[in-house]
């Protein structure tokens, strides 16, 4: 065991149905956290696995007519299958019925009563078996569960309570002294208020039911589930009979944790590891939810989205890249198909994959097929290895605050500008001089080993891919292996011959998804076309009636769900507009920022994918081949507003 320990957990999912998207989200997203803090040297333990007890449970397997045993087994099985179709590395998975944690859970009891904290009591009160949660009268939204919303039972019995009350005060010095505790900061805010709001003690043994771990001094009573399901992160680790391996990795670093348990994980438990007399994990994250379509998903609704269908048809690599990618890990994004394509065809087929294919094109043509040395260098040259840098450095440091999305934004703005780098350095041209070709080496190694590094970069997420990158590139073993060192500039040894292959990201056809976002454009006119004949002229009074204007782009973003489009917010003088324009593939958001542009300023408004377009960016982009466009600028600066005739 070398390296600083790093203990990740993902939730222990509920087996009283079959895993989904939100499953699949906290899990992969711990995956590649996992994976990013082994290739940074640390000594990992990423768990994941399953909670089992309970009365929800009890009831659906009695419905399906099995044993709760046979039934919890039958679906932990679907979830250990699906987390390896997903590349999903856990180094240990947990099931509450295994012995050992039955033996961790009454210990922790045994402990909590000893320290004074459980005592007898009697519960009167309401009870969302779907929850498996108590919330009392006032509480209630409607007569109904305020967390999903169904009927709650009236449940009155005699229970064992932990006095949670009690940790209402030292909770909220230790979140106010570890502001890293809860994640992101509206989490903390929220829960600091529900603690301010007041603790009640928490019922913690039921005696309605059987399946669950039975308290060990009170027959006829079972541990409740939340504080049986806590328990497994102390379990996993040795708490029962590993004292050595328990020592070294309690702790946890992070709790992964969708945003509706994060009370449990920074109240409830906390304030139990406060009784044993245990340090706090140091890191709650609570994520946030998808919706499917603007709705939420559920079965009724028929809207469930099945992790294993998607990694299917568009392969494991895709479905992990989108979901880091598409929103921030805090805040809660939107499922659609047709933006989970949108956004695969445009970062990996169009970007990534498309760099891969122009540089081992270009090594193989220019270079014989091997990796040539850097020769002489332009200014143009050195901003790669520069950017390279930089991008990196932002990423890790994203990737540490568990900021998916920034994390590989940052990777893509180097296979941006690398793709963009291409285009201006034009190899094709170099090699027709003698001037040029000293130069040409330089420029295919920076490609290549901006395309190595982006590789390792982003391993921790395509596990499959980026393997598949690396070989083309002509390396061996596997990017993840190389560590994250290797994203240091320079560590590609040229004399490497590629091996070009198919491509690594197939573009996946949006034509049956939706109709064309060009919004009824006419086709354009090859620049060999003749001109229109007179007929077609038109007068200056014809002209007149089109507002050209100067515009100063003040904002610019992608619009989600695009790989075309981007919003723009522009300066008009006297008003401020928003325009959608269709040329993301073209120039990058940070590109178009201060730029002085022309705009139909008169143009009737149009929405684009749901966003407002007032106005109309002009460009030119010739028929031969759409990936050449230019948008107009102008020769010097003017005032916005200006009038273009
Ligand atoms: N068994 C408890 C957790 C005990 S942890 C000590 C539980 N299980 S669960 O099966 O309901 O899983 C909840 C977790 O699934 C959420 O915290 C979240 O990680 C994930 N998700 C379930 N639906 C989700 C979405 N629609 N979107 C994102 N993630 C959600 O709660």
């Amino acid at each position: 065991m070398s390296g600083l320990p790093f203990y990740v957990t993902t939730p222990i999912y509920y087996v009283n149905d079959l895993p989904h998207l939100g499953h699949a989200y906290t899990t992969i997203a711990c995956d590649a956290l996992a994976r990013y803090k082994r290739m940074r040297g640390y000594d990992v333990i990423f768990l994941t696995g399953t909670d089992e007890h309970g009365q929800k449970i009890e009831r659906k397997a009695v419905a399906e007519g099995h044993s709760p045993k046979e039934y919890v087994d039958r679906i932990t099985a679907a979830f250990r299958d699906l987390w390896g179709e997903l590349d999903i590395s856990n180094d240990h998975f947990i099931r509450t019925t295994d012995a050992e944690h039955v033996r961790a859970v009454q210990q922790v009891f045994q402990k909590l009563y000893d320290a004074g904290d459980i005592y007898l009591g009697s519960y009167e009160g309401w009870y969302c078996t779907p929850c498996e949660a108590f919330f009392p009268e006032a509480q209630l939204k409607e007569g109904n569960c305020p967390d999903c919303g169904r009927p709650v039972e009236r449940l009155q019995e005699q229970s064992y309570f932990f006095r949670l009350s009690k940790y209402g005060e030292p909770l909220l010095r230790y979140i106010e002294a570890n502001p890293g505790f809860i994640q992101p900061a509206s989490r903390r805010h929220e829960m600091v208020n529900f603690i301010k709001g007041g603790l009640e003690d928490l019922c913690v043994s039921r005696t309605t039911f059987k399946w669950g771990i039975p308290v060990p001094f009170a027959p006829g009573h079972v541990v409740y589930v939340w504080l049986d399901a806590l328990t497994n992160y102390l379990t996993a680790i040795g708490y029962v009979d590993d004292p050595e391996r328990f020592e070294r990795y309690w702790p946890a670093d992070v709790h992964v944790v969708g945003k509706e348990i994060v009370r449990f994980h920074s109240v409830i438990w906390p304030a139990v590891l406060m009784s044993l007399g245990l340090p706090l994990p140091k890191c709650v994250f609570g994520h946030g939810w998808w919706t499917v379509e603007g709705e939420k998903m559920s079965k009724s609704k028929g809207n469930v989205i099945k992790p294993k269908e998607y990694a299917d048809e568009f392969g494991v690599d895709a479905l992990r890249y989108f979901v880091l990618r598409e929103a921030p890990f805090g805040q809660d994004a939107d499922f659609s198909r047709m933006s989970f394509i949108y956004r695969v065809n445009a970062d990996l087929a169009n970007d990534l994959g498309n760099l891969l294919s122009r540089t081992t094109a270009m090594i193989n043509k220019f270079a014989g097929g091997v990796i040539p040395a850097a020769g002489e260098w332009t200014d143009l040259d050195r901003a790669i290895p520069e950017l390279a840098g930089e991008t990196i450095e932002k990423a890790a440091g994203a990737f540490d605050r568990l900021d998916f999305q920034e994390g590989m934004a940052q990777v893509f703005r180097l296979v941006g500008a690398a793709n963009k780098y291409v285009d201006e350095a034009a190899p094709w041209l170099l090699a027709r001089t003698d001037e040029g070709r000293r130069r040409l080496g330089t420029v295919l190694y920076n490609l290549a080993e901006s395309l190595r590094i982006a590789t390792v970069a982003l391993s921790p997420v395509l596990t499959r891919k980026a393997a598949e990158i690396w070989t083309q590139l002509g390396l061996d073993g596997e990017p993840s292996d190389a560590g994250w060192d290797a994203t240091r500039w320079g560590g590609l040894a040229p004399g490497i011959r590629v091996r070009r292959g198919e491509p690594v990201f197939p573009r996946f056809d949006t034509k049956a998804e939706v109709a064309s976002v060009s919004a009824g454009k006419p086709a354009d006119r090859p620049a060999d076309e003749p001109a229109p004949p007179e007929s077609d002229l038109i007068g200056i009074e014809d002209f007149a009636r089109v507002d050209l204007r100067v515009a100063t782009i003040l904002e610019a973003k992608r619009v989600s769900g695009s790989d075309k489009l981007v919003k723009i917010q522009v300066d008009l003088g006297q008003e401020r507009r928003q325009i959608v324009a269709g040329i993301a593939r073209h120039y990058s958001p940070e590109e178009l920022v201060g730029k002085q542009v022309v705009v139909v300023a008169n143009l009737k408004p149009a929405t684009l994918r749901g966003e407002v377009s007032n106005g109309m960016l002009l460009a030119a982009s010739t028929a031969k081949d759409p990936k050449e466009l230019s948008v107009l600028t102008l020769d010097r600066p003017i005032a916005s507003g200006s009038k273009v005739k």
